[in-house]
Parts: structure tokens; C-alpha cells; sequence
């Protein structure tokens, strides 16, 4: 077969092999098996050299015109192949704009904290600041010094978590009331007047039941001066539960007993939910317990460097996750810290 006979089938089949080409991957082999370096067009052009000198420039002709057709049906197929990998793209990967988008997780603050901050809001309008003291306390400031000498019977009010110490040390353990605040916040005033709030976390070990945790929050409440009087103490507990529960809340004291506090009281307010004709929430007696109080023992007074012939204080010690379960009607105090979405996510 001559070589112009040869270039002729060469054309033929190439083209009609280039026709039912559809991937880009096939073109290119395409590509190179026909118009490369070592293709089928380049290996038989090194033939020409063979041909006799007159033959040749007519068949060098024939080459171009055959590489020229070759060169722009490939151009058109890999236009055609690349138009429809971009529609099988815009198909494939299309983004419907009209889909709802999806809802962002928001976070809230935890029951407690709002709280918390609620009770932290209303002493700082009546003038308290917010203090912070330390959840790992000795024995001496949990106890001692709050005149609850090792062997007080007021000890087994407050079980207690101890620390591990080298014998002989001094007994460490995690504070069981926020009351060693106190103590702080005293020796960092003495001898001016303080007035302060200590909000934080206490822990007891004890049983845990629908009304005790291991772990709770407090807010302790101090003040100290001149002339601190009983009617001080009252007057500061009832504007609080006026501005938590309502304007015209009733409120009652009730004679208690805390070793740190002596007269020592407990504040109940009239039962919001049924306004004191009793209901399950105040278990039928239409009170709700709110808060420990009492006027600065004078030994504690003393301990915390205040001359108790001079100065005379209030105390208080409040337990917001109980305050927070009597304003939602909760009624297991293990919801607080079950990390369970279900109880947290009703609190916005
Ligand atoms: C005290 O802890 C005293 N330090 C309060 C006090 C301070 C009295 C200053 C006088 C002067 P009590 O053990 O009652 O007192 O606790 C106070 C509040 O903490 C309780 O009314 C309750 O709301 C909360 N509380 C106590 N134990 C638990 C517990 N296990 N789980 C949840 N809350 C608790």
C-alpha cells in the first residue's frame, strides 16, 4: 500500500474512532496515539524520506492537510466533551438556594447561673460587693473559726469531703457552706465596714435526694459596722424577696439555730404559687424557705478581727438551685447537674 494510501486509512479510522470518543481520559489517549510524538501520523511521515524526490512535496501536502483536519476534529470533540462535563456538573453539584438553612445550636446559661446572677443583680443595687473565696478550705476556716469546734454537735450538720494530708497537717477539705467567706472578707476589711455577697459552689457528703446534691451553690451574704442591727438584717432580706418574688411579698422569721449567728433566724416567704393558702409546691403550709440568717456571733466577730464590743454584723447563707426549683416548680434537684439538654433547653 503506498504511503499516501497508508495515511489515507490512518484518517479514516482515527476519525472514526475520535467520533464515539466521550471522556476527556479517552481523548487524550487519543491524542497521543494519533497526533504525538511517536503516533501513528508522525511514524509514517518518516517514510516520506523514501519516496522519490518529485513524489514528495505533493505528499508532504497530503500530510498537512490530513494533521490540519486531525488537529481541528480533535479541537470540536474536546469541546463537546468539555460542555457536557460542565453540565453533568452544574447537575450533579447543584445547590437548591430555596432549602431552609440549617438552625445554629445557640447556647444559654445554666438555670443556676441565671440565678445566680439574679440575686448577685439585686445585692449589688442595695450596695453589696461580689466577692469570691476558695472552694478547698481548711478545717479551722470551715469549722473553727465559725465556732464549730472539732467536737460541736453542730459538725454533723455538714458532712463533709475531706483531702488527703500528711499526718499531722492541717485537715484540708471542700467547703460545705460558703460561711468561711466570712472570715475572708473580715480579715481583708477589719476593722471597716464591710458589705459583701460571696456567691459559689459548697459541697456536702451526703446523701443526694430529690432536695440534696453533692454539689450546690450558695450565696452568703455579710455585713459588718458600727451600728448593724437586727431590724438591718430584716430589712435587707425582705427588700431582696420583695424584688425577687414581687413587690408586697410577705415574708416571716423564724427562730433557728447556726453556731456563726447568734440570734440565728430563718427567712420563709408567702408561697408564690398559691399566695399562702398552701399548695404541693409549700407542701400545704403556704411558706417557702428562703435563707440561713442571723447577727455575727461575737466569736466569729472576734476571728475576724472586729471588736465585738464596737462593731455588730448580719449574716445570711441562701441556696439558689432551691430558689430556682421553687420559681420553675422543679421537682428533682438532680436535673440541675444531669447535663440533660432536655431540662436545660427549657431555660431561655
Ligand atoms: C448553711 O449552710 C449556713 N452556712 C447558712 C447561713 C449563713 C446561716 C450565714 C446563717 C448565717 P444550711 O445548711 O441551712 O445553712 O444551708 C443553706 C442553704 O443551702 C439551704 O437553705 C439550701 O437552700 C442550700 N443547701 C444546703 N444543703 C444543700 C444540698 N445538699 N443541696 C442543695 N442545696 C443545699
Amino acid at each position: 500500500m503506498s504511503i499516501i494510501d497508508q495515511l489515507a486509512t490512518i484518517e479514516a479510522t482515527a476519525l472514526a474512532a475520535l467520533a464515539i470518543i466521550s471522556d476527556a481520559e479517552a481523548l487524550a489517549d487519543w491524542k497521543s496515539s494519533v497526533l504525538g510524538k511517536q503516533g501513528s501520523i508522525a511514524k509514517l511521515s518518516r517514510e516520506l524520506g523514501t519516496l522519490p524526490a518529485s513524489d514528495r512535496p505533493a505528499a508532504g501536502q497530503r500530510f498537512n492537510a490530513v494533521r490540519t483536519a486531525l488537529d481541528s476534529a480533535f479541537a470540536e470533540r474536546e469541546a463537546i466533551i468539555s460542555a457536557s462535563a460542565l453540565q453533568s456538573a452544574f447537575a450533579n453539584e447543584a445547590v437548591d438556594v430555596t432549602m431552609p438553612g440549617r438552625q445554629p445550636v445557640v447556647g444559654r446559661l445554666h438555670p443556676s447561673t441565671r440565678v445566680l446572677r439574679m440575686i448577685t443583680d439585686i445585692f449589688a443595687e442595695m450596695g453589696f460587693q461580689v466577692w469570691e473565696s476558695p472552694e478547698v478550705e481548711t478545717d479551722t476556716l470551715n469549722f473553727g473559726l465559725l465556732n464549730i469546734p472539732a467536737d460541736h454537735p453542730a459538725r454533723d450538720m455538714w458532712d463533709t469531703f475531706y483531702i488527703d494530708t500528711p499526718p499531722g497537717a492541717e485537715k484540708v477539705l471542700l467547703r460545705t457552706h460558703t460561711s468561711p467567706g466570712q472570715i475572708h472578707a473580715m480579715r481583708a476589711h477589719a476593722p471597716n465596714p464591710v458589705r459583701v455577697i460571696l456567691p459559689g459552689k459548697c459541697y456536702r457528703y451526703e446523701q443526694v435526694t430529690t432536695r440534696h446534691e453533692m454539689m450546690f451553690h450558695q450565696v452568703e451574704g455579710l455585713a459588718v459596722g458600727k451600728h448593724i442591727t437586727f431590724s438591718d438584717l430584716k430589712g435587707t432580706l425582705i427588700g431582696f424577696a420583695e424584688r425577687l418574688y414581687g413587690a408586697g411579698t410577705k415574708t416571716r422569721f423564724r427562730p433557728s439555730y447556726f453556731p456563726f449567728t447568734e440570734p440565728s433566724v430563718e427567712l420563709d416567704v408567702e408561697c408564690f404559687l398559691c399566695k399562702g393558702s398552701g399548695c404541693r409546691v409549700c407542701k400545704h403550709s403556704g411558706w417557702l424557705e428562703v435563707s440561713g440568717a442571723g447577727m455575727v456571733h461575737p466569736d466569729v466577730l472576734r476571728n475576724g478581727g472586729y471588736d465585738p464590743a464596737v462593731y455588730s454584723g448580719f449574716a445570711f447563707g441562701m441556696g439558689p438551685e432551691r430558689i430556682t426549683m421553687l420559681r420553675h416548680g422543679i421537682d428533682d434537684i438532680r436535673w440541675f447537674f444531669s447535663g440533660d439538654e432536655r431540662f436545660l433547653q427549657q431555660f431561655v
